[in-house]
């Protein structure tokens, strides 16, 4: 029953922050109630040495396969010890003061007799070496989550930990829904980092509290999605629209993924809906057909960031992406759109036509004003300097003619 339901938890966060992979464990309580969780992947890259003095690396990841033997819980610390292969074990030990946890030291016990994970080895023993997690301290009754990689250097062995998701002093049973991130997983901690020890930082404690102020992160420009609705299941589409996403909530930048997301809405006279839904958030554009123009009139944003904050943006008083019925709008340049305080669109590579769409193709479209911009400068550089290239020759045929009659005329 519990294990059913820790289960199920799992899968929510699997879910949620994508956690797919992984190896995942709980650890129970002499009361057999959950006390510590954890999903996590790790790499181990082990240096051993070999016949003639020489070293060789070998890397392999922690199995899914694995069991918690060993591992304890108490009110004041507890310890996650994950055994698996012949004789390896990977162990960390939690700590509490009631307000925060905090992950102290990591044990790696390897066995070198393995020959199939350590061929050649001359050494015929386990080796242990611990180190130091770079996991900050951790708000009690919160999940610690880093997608991130982290790696973590000691002596001959290097342990890369990602997609980590752990709880340690689990309550009333059940993994929080609340997080802790790392620093690494916010976009902006490189920038706004103190200049005091940047590890002994805590990050965003919990998912209500507020993000820390923003830079601008590196995002890589986002994929073009291409989205169409048919009014019927054999017909041509009735509205369609290519763009590349982003957005920054709550000063927290995410591009849209196109891929995966489901395709929903309607097509009206008066009024047409594209629902765009994706593993993190569900947007809805509503655009509006005024007659002989059509608009984009209502967007409305809801999702939860990797971080785990939640947001729910709404305006239903836009008049964006204006252009004739019966043609499309676009718009190839990088563009931003402020639509709440909390929420900005950027758009590229956008093409729209909510309305009057023939033959589930688009209509000539209509640029907006940046494209034009920049297809006028083009044709207007060439131009002024093709006029300075005329006006050059014909000065400098005015110069050498005026010259040549100067000299005709000292030369009688
Ligand atoms: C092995 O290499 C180390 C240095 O890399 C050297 O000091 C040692 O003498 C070598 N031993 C043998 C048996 O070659
Ligand atoms: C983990 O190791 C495997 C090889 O064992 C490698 O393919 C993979 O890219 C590594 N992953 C990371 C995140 O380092
Ligand atoms: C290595 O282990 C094997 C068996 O596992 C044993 O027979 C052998 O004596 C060991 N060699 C050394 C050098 O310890
Ligand atoms: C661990 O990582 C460091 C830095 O990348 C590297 O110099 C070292 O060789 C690595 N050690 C092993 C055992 O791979
Ligand atoms: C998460 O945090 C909020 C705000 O502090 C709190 O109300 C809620 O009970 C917490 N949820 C869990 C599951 O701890
Ligand atoms: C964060 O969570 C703690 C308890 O988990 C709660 O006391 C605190 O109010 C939360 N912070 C915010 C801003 O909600
Ligand atoms: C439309 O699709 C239905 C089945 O979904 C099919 O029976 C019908 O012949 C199709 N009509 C046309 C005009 O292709
Ligand atoms: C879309 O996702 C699927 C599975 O998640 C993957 O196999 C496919 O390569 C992805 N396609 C693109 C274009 O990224
Ligand atoms: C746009 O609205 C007008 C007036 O409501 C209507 O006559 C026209 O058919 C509409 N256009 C489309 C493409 O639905
Ligand atoms: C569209 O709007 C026009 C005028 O604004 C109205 O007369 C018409 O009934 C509306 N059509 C629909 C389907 O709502
Ligand atoms: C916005 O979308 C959310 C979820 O899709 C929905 O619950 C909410 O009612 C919508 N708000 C408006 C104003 O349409
Ligand atoms: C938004 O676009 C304007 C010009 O279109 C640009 O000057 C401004 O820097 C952009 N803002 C952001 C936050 O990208």
């Amino acid at each position: 029953m519990y294990r059913y339901a820790s289960v199920v938890c799992c899968l929510c966060f699997a879910i949620a922050f994508q956690l797919s992979h992984g190896t995942s464990v709980t650890v129970k309580d002499k009361d057999n109630n959950t006390c510590l969780f954890a999903n996590l992947m790790i790499n181990f890259t082990v240096s051993y040495e070999v016949a003639g003095n020489e070293s060789a690396t070998v890397t392999f990841g922690l199995p899914d396969d694995v069991t918690t033997n060993g591992s304890t819980c108490d009110n004041t610390s507890s310890t996650l010890k994950l055994n698996f292969g012949k004789g390896f074990s990977w162990s960390v030990n939690f700590t509490t003061n009631g307000k925060l946890y905090k992950a102290d030291t990591i044990t790696f016990t390897y066995n070198l007799n393995d020959t199939t994970v350590f061929p050649n080895s001359v050494v015929n023993d386990t080796a242990t070496v611990t180190a130091k997690p770079q996991i900050p301290d951790i708000d009690i009754d919160t999940c610690y989550s880093c997608n991130s990689k982290e790696t973590l250097e000691a002596d001959v062995v290097n342990q890369t930990l990602w997609k980590v998701l752990i709880q340690a002093f689990v309550s009333n049973d059940s993994i929080s829904e609340n997080i802790t991130s790392c620093a690494a997983d916010l976009p902006n901690t490189t920038t706004v980092a103190p200049i005091t020890n940047a590890t002994t930082s805590t990050p965003v404690t919990n998912s209500s509290t507020a993000p820390p102020p923003t830079t601008t992160p590196t995002l890589p420009t986002p994929t073009a999605g291409k989205y169409s609705i048919k009014p019927d299941e054999n017909s041509t589409a009735c509205l369609i629209a290519n763009f590349g996403l982003r957005i920054n909530v709550k000063k927290i930048e995410m591009n849209f993924e196109p891929n995966g997301t489901t395709v929903s809405g309607s097509c009206g006279v008066n009024s047409s809906q594209l629902v765009l839904t994706s593993s993190s958030m569900t947007i809805t554009l509503t655009f509006a057909n005024d007659t002989k123009k059509f608009h984009l009139h209502a967007l409305n944003i809801t999702g939860k960031t990797s971080s785990g904050v939640e947001f729910s943006e709404v305006n239903t008083n836009l008049s964006l992406w204006e252009a004739a019925v019966g043609s499309s709008y676009m718009c190839n340049k990088e563009q931003n759109y402020t639509i709440t305080s909390q929420l900005t669109l950027y758009t590229f590579d956008l093409q729209v036509q909510p309305f009057g769409v023939k033959k589930g193709v688009f209509s000539t479209a209509e640029d907006c004003q940046p494209d034009d911009v920049d297809s006028f400068i083009v044709p207007v550089a060439v131009g002024v300097s093709l006029l300075v290239l005329i006006l050059i020759v014909l000065l400098a045929y005015f110069i050498v003619r005026k010259r040549n009659m100067g000299s005709t005329y000292e030369s009688l």
